[in-house]
């Protein structure tokens, strides 16, 4: 891959794709590792002389519509304290409309691309109107958690612009490469969250590569049933009054704290209940201890809302510690698979 450093970027502007796909909670960010982990993309950009950089993002699922609740203005403040100045924030452009960022702006936002369908929809005009909107020259993929998307950000855009690596995708893919490389046996990989889609063909293309696979979350919830017997899905749950399954249960997670214990390698990728609410955070306090106290396997945590968790645990117990937490979700266990993804397919070899 071609990364920032092997490219000239002196008076050029520069659109950078980030992935600021947050967890919020009450309109606040819940974990803003995402955000940090773009800071130095940024920084190096400006100081090696780059006019601008524009940043491009999701957050959540809009599905085309404008819903104010996954604006990324929340983000832009955040943005502006770690990087110390100014960000500026716009709205996605209209067609053939510029937008005019002063020329003290060195950083701005746009908003949610996925206010748009033309994102989603891998759309060759959508992206081409935000790089005349903004006069872009070079492109950079550094949202490392979308890179496995087929969206007109990840995918289109290198139809207009060269595409090269940041910092974060480069120091991704480095790291999940070597845990990939003859990972010490057993592995061991965890699975929950609640992308129920996403997660379920994944588990059945994974397990050809790990010794063990632990299911829990809303997948186990919802009643998967393991088609192997490397799988072992969570069997009993603590409920609400009404009956909904929101945690895995004392049994199931015995059993997930045996095989943590035996693990030499494990990958961690999905909260196990609905952790927001403490009454059901049980199994996945407990999965996050175990793991960052495991000093003699290789950890790998993974997903917005898991390193989310994982992180402010890590707050109130220093002594937890992980060999990496990935800022990937479904982009890192794709590539721990072996697949072809887009975003990285885009980018200039
Ligand atoms: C993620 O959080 O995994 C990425 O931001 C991708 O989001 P998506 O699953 O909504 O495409």
């Amino acid at each position: 891959m071609k990364t920032i450093r092997d490219i000239n970027v002196k008076d050029k502007i520069v659109l950078m794709r980030v992935d600021y796909n947050v967890p919020l909670k009450n309109g606040k960010i819940v974990d803003d590792l995402r955000v940090r982990a773009s800071v130095s993309t940024i920084e190096t950009l400006l100081k090696r002389g780059a006019k601008r950089v524009v940043l491009l993002s999701h957050l959540g699922r809009p599905e085309g519509r404008v819903d104010m609740k996954l604006s990324l203005s929340v983000v832009a403040k955040a943005l502006e304290k770690m990087l110390k100045r100014v960000v500026g924030f716009y709205p996605l452009p209209e067609e053939g409309a510029k937008i005019s960022i002063p020329g003290n702006v060195k950083v701005a936002l746009l908003e949610n691309l996925r206010f748009d369908l033309g994102e989603e929809g891998n759309s060759k005009e959508f992206i081409k109107n935000i790089i005349d909107a903004v006069d872009a020259d070079m492109y950079v993929q550094d949202g490392f958690a979308v890179v496995h998307r087929a969206h007109a950000s990840t995918d289109a855009v290198k139809e207009f612009l060269p595409v090269y690596a940041g910092l974060l995708v480069e120091k991704e893919v480095v790291n999940l490469d070597k845990v990939m490389n003859k990972p010490e046996k057993p592995v061991l990989l965890i699975i929950g969250g609640a992308k129920v889609e996403d997660k379920q063909p994944l588990i059945e293309k994974l397990v050809n590569k790990v010794d063990y696979i632990v299911v829990g979350g809303k997948i186990a919830a919802d009643g998967y049933k393991a088609k192997n017997e490397k799988i072992y899905v969570a069997e009993d749950f603590d409920e609400n009054a009404e009956g909904a399954k929101l945690d895995i249960g004392p049994l199931s997670t015995a059993k997930l704290a045996g095989m943590i214990t035996d693990a030499k390698t494990i990958i961690w990728n999905g909260l196990l209940g609905y952790a927001e609410d403490p009454a059901y955070a049980t199994a996945s306090t407990i999965t996050a201890e175990m793991i960052g106290e495991h000093v003699s396997a290789e950890t790998v945590i993974c997903g917005g809302d898991t390193t989310g968790f994982v992180e402010n645990l890590m707050k109130e117990h220093p002594n937890l510690s992980y060999s990496l937490v990935s800022t990937g979700g479904g982009a890192a266990l794709e590539y721990l698979l072996g697949e072809k993804l887009p975003g990285i397919s885009a980018i200039e070899k």
